[in-house]
């Protein structure tokens, strides 16, 4: 048995879950976290509300309300779009909690006894009027690139370069509209440098301290480029705090004002959130995040890959008992009908709106955004292709085959299962292929190729559909019936292998399958046996799968993001 940790990035707690916060991170993860539990592997699954920073504060201020009531509406919020997509963490935390704040000071303390910061000042932008410093976020210009006039302090939206306050144009605070001056502050930093040695070769050979704990060949080549990147352009020393009053204090004397950078506080949520959770289940988190044996996987969108792959570890390692991250599988971004997803501009599909115009449609939307996942390069959701992949895929191949095959056997079997008598050589070749598929769909998702594994698992159902098309059983019933029991029988197995092999992408679709074959399932490696439902096994009613989606029901949609 293995025993992981898999995260998934923190969201902050400023507005609510879209279609790409769910490709990019979170149902990668639930997917991966469902196959682990089905091989009888051992799993906490974390994740929890990012609280904290200027993205928090920033929202108060436009919707007109306190920090503290945004993060309440959005972290119950957001806890129930999860569940709504049977997102299923075992722990659904906030940064905001009494425990993450000590634990976070706790690290930082921790790193400052042993002189692993260094104090040093510099000039910031100052807004004299509101009195503070100004994070990245509270600073608007004009882009020094595309001479976009409203870019922030660290990214220019229209053209998406990074940027730093100092490179913007006629730079202006948010927060009066006012022209700010440079004032000296001080802050701690952490001077990542000390740690471009090991951290090159753990990275590149997964070796630390002499012992391999991880395989870089497992590593998605857009998270190795990344990273080489940045090692290459050299490390520097970046600070890990902050002047803001809203976050976890610099546990210090005389740092009033001063604040711990997402850095050294979201990452450190997923430590409370398993402190939290073992708190709940009477189990020893030190178990899991001291103990060389445990895989812990961060699963994040692209622009968290430095975050998680450079700092996180410098950090955990600066502190010694923690393990360091195993993989780090992160996806590039979702664009929505050609453009990028923006929460300013409402260009998103949210998943509140989605379950209202679609109810009880999660696995379509996880089957969706499965498929399309932008694994290696970024990739476009469009309502069309949302149609086709519904209609000619979930519809015409897999609900279609059981479809057809419970129908059939209530028909003509009274809903018993048919014996299979003589097997041919035909049928032997597909009892030996359905053998097959949970070891190939398990190896895709091990190495997090979640679109290929989920395409293997509609071929299952494809070569359903090609066996019963080859063999005609509602046409040899009358005329050759033993053949029919046989033929029947077997694609009652191919039913039975795609509700077990359905369950992690589609788990809605899995139970119902469950249901109508009235049985149950408990280990993935069940369905390596080809004879599962017995003869004369009673079975239920055919009940609905997947539906047509309409051509009316998607113009409507396309013009509701026009
Ligand atoms: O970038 C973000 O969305 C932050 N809330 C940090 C997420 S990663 C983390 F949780 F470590
Ligand atoms: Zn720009």
């Amino acid at each position: 048995m293995e025993k992981f940790i898999v995260t998934a990035a923190l969201p902050y707690a400023n507005g609510p879950i879209h279609i790409g916060h769910i490709a990019g991170a979170y149902l990668p993860a639930d997917i991966f976290v469902r196959y682990q539990k089905l091989k009888n592997n051992e799993v906490v699954f974390v994740c929890g509300s990012d609280e904290h920073g200027a993205a928090i504060t920033l929202r108060a201020k436009k919707e007109g309300q306190t920090p503290h009531k945004i993060i309440e509406k959005y972290h119950k919020k957001n806890e129930n779009s999860f569940k709504s997509l049977n997102i299923n963490f075992s722990i659904y935390h906030r940064t905001s909690s009494k425990l993450h704040h000590d634990t976070a000071q706790q690290f930082f303390k921790a790193l400052h006894s042993k002189n692993v910061f260094i104090k040093k000042k510099s000039n910031q932008f100052f807004d004299e009027e509101a009195n503070q410093f100004l994070a990245d976020r509270y600073i608007k210009g004009t882009c020094p690139k595309c001479n976009y006039e409203d870019a922030y302090g660290d990214q220019c939206e229209s053209c998406g370069s990074t940027l730093s306050p100092s490179d913007l144009v006629n730079p202006k605070s948010t927060l009066s509209g006012h022209i700010p001056i440079m004032k000296e502050t001080s802050h701690w930093y952490l001077p990542m440098q000390k740690n471009e040695k090991w951290l090159k070769k753990w990275i590149e050979s997964g070796e630390i301290n002499g012992v391999m704990v991880h395989d870089p060949k497992k590593w998605k080549n857009n998270v190795l480029g990344q990273c080489k990147s940045w090692i290459d352009g050299g490390l520097q020393s970046r600070a890990m705090t902050r002047d803001l009053d809203w976050g976890v204090k610099v546990p210090l004397e005389n740092e009033n004002g001063k604040v711990l950078y997402v850095w050294l506080d979201a990452p450190i949520g997923y430590i409370s959130a398993t402190k939290e959770w073992a708190k709940n289940e009477k189990k020893n988190w030190e178990k899991y995040w001291k103990n060389p044996d445990t895989k812990l996987i961060n699963f994040i969108g692209k622009d968290n890959i430095v975050f998680h792959c450079i700092i996180f570890p410098i950090i955990l390692k600066e502190h010694g008992d923690y393990i360091l991250p195993t993989n780090v599988p992160a996806n590039e971004f979702l664009n929505l009908e050609g453009g990028k997803i923006s929460t300013s501009r409402n260009h998103a599909i949210w998943i509140d709106d989605y379950l209202t115009s679609f109810p009880e449609k999660e696995d379509v939307l996880r089957y969706v955004l499965c498929s399309i996942s932008p694994e290696n390069k970024d990739s476009d959701f469009t309502w069309k292709d949302f149609q086709t992949r519904n209609n000619s895929e979930l519809v015409a191949i897999f609900g279609n085959f059981v479809n057809r095959v419970i129908v059939l056997i209530n028909k003509y079997w009274g809903g018993y299962a048919p014996n299979r008598s003589s097997i041919n050589k035909e049928d032997d070749i597909v009892l030996r292929k359905i053998c097959q598929y949970p070891d190939k769909i398990g190896t895709y998702i091990n190495n997090y190729k979640f679109r290929d594994a989920l395409f293997e698992l509609i071929n299952l159902a494809r070569l359903g559909n090609k066996y019963l098309a080859e063999n005609e059983p509602w046409k040899q019933v009358k005329t050759n019936p033993k053949r029919t029991e046989t033929i029947l029988n077997i694609s009652l197995q191919i039913v039975f292998s795609l509700s077990v092999l359905s369950e992690p992408f589609l788990p809605i679709t899995s139970k119902k399958l469950c249901n109508i074959l009235n049985t149950s399932f408990s280990n993935w490696d069940c369905a390596k046996n080809s004879n599962n439902i017995k003869a004369n096994h009673k079975i239920k009613n055919a009940e609905h799968l997947f539906e047509i989606i309409t051509d009316e029901k998607i113009t409507e949609e396309i013009n509701k993001l026009n």
